[in-house]
């Protein structure tokens, strides 16, 4: 009886449109399951990947996130037309938030010499150019990524083969905790004194002035990936025996120093968050119970999110690489800390971001490599779950017939 009835329902909403959409999804609270008002396509059902969400004063229209990413293509630092291109197309994806890469503290703190960074005047109003440019056309909030390199830097990009360059082939003395190579015969990076220590909290601070100056929307803490955040907490690469080296408390330090600095500097209704390798995937080295605690000790502080990667600290790691194989970690961190977090790594499928907010692993759906391949990621999978993204007035004529109702907000008029 029940089913004939929603199936009658389902008839009638395929004229209607969403008004009776609402329809289906209020008899589903009450528990009525409906196979062929289901069959007919998901976009019936409101998806929770196109539910809104908030990070302090920040509205994101979707759970869907840009993941940072490293294009290794400024000049001393600063941007360049490149990134113009890059993030002009990705700022129109219809992602919820849009992070820009890795990007610098000191010079010393790039991964490579076209590394992003944000330590000068000159970094800042390349910058401003940049963002001037996407946001006359894209009102998608823009996150940016602040990161120090630590003994990951002064390498070439990955299509060089991403070797460390030695002081003597034009690259420079990295830094570190300790002084222990990433390979065995590589050049050791300087361990830091706490003049050093010191300089690098400020550098930190310094460019999220400057990114507030640039009025980014977001601002993430890179603490993963083997570089220097994550090189004090790691015992792997944190071998010091004074206040930042030791016991978990010690390893913590420098990063919540950083994260207390940065907090006070960033302007209080923006969001802060950490990224995190919530596993170094080697046994002795960081892992998901010391990232919990981490976790814990962050959103005390006020961490806004936690985006949940691992690996990238040590050449001995074995990554059981699969979909979605880092969303465990969100999920228990999200569970445990009681933090939002975001699910990050080898997720392509829409009905795999939509599963992983729906069951509450994650509060946000990060892709990096899925939104190069491609970059209206969003407008198809909004297409597939029955969502709806923002999209340019230029583009409003581009949904096929069966996807005509994926965007928000247009108009047509033609004579
Ligand atoms: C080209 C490229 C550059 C990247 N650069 C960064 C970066 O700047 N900061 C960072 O935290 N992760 C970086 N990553 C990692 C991604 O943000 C992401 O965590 C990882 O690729 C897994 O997600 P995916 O399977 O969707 O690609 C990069 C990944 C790629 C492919």
């Amino acid at each position: 009886m029940a089913a004939d009835a929603v199936k009658r329902i389902a008839r009638i909403s395929i004229l209607a449109g969403r008004a009776l959409t609402r329809t289906l999804v209020g008899l589903t609270r009450y528990g009525l399951t409906f196979s062929a008002a289901q069959s007919f396509q998901d976009s019936s059902m409101t998806s929770q990947l196109f539910s809104p969400f908030k990070l302090r004063s920040l509205a994101l229209e979707n759970r869907i996130v840009v993941s940072p990413m490293c294009q290794y293509s400024a000049e001393n630092g600063s941007a360049t037309d490149w990134h113009l291109m890059h993030l002009g197309s990705l700022s129109l994806s219809g992602a919820g938030l849009l992070f820009l890469e890795a990007t610098a503290v000191e010079p010393a703190g790039r991964i490579t010499p076209g590394c992003l960074g944000l330590y000068s005047d000159d970094n800042e109003s390349a910058l401003r150019r940049i963002l001037d440019a996407v946001r006359r056309y894209s009102d998608m909030p823009l996150g940016i990524q602040l990161a120090h390199a630590g003994r990951k830097g002064s390498s070439l990009p990955p299509w060089a083969g991403g070797q460390l360059q030695t002081t003597e082939q034009g690259g420079w003395q990295t830094v570190a905790p300790s002084a222990v190579p990433t390979l065995p015969g590589e050049p050791a990076p300087a361990a830091l004194d706490p003049a050093g220590i010191e300089r690098i909290r400020g550098a930190f601070v310094t460019s999220a002035r400057r990114a507030a100056r640039l009025g980014f929307d977001a601002l993430e803490l890179h603490c993963a990936h083997g570089y220097l955040l994550h090189e004090f907490l790691s015992p792997l690469t944190n071998r010091r025996d004074d206040a930042y080296g030791g016991v978990l408390e010690n390893r913590m330090r420098l990063p919540l120093e950083v994260f207390d600095a940065v907090r006070a500097a960033w302007p209080a209704q923006r969001p802060l968050g950490v990224r995190v390798s919530a596993t170094d995937w080697v046994e002795g080295g960081w892992d998901l119970g010391q990232t919990v605690e981490l976790a814990r000790a962050l959103k005390r502080r006020g961490c806004d999110w936690i985006d949940a990667s691992s690996g990238g600290l040590s050449p001995q790691q074995k990554i059981p690489l699969a979909p979605g194989y880092q969303v465990p970690f969100a999920r228990r961190i999200r569970e445990e800390a009681g933090i939002p977090t975001i699910a990050v790594g080898l997720i392509t499928d829409p009905r795999h971001a939509e599963e992983i907010v729906a069951k509450g692993e994650a509060d946000l759906v990060a892709l990096a490599r899925g939104t190069l391949w491609d970059p209206r990621w969003s407008w198809h999978a909004a297409a597939a779950l029955g969502g709806q993204v923002r999209a340019p007035k230029q583009y409003w004529r581009a949904p096929p017939r069966e996807a005509k109702d994926v965007f928000r907000e247009t108009e047509f008029g033609m004579r």
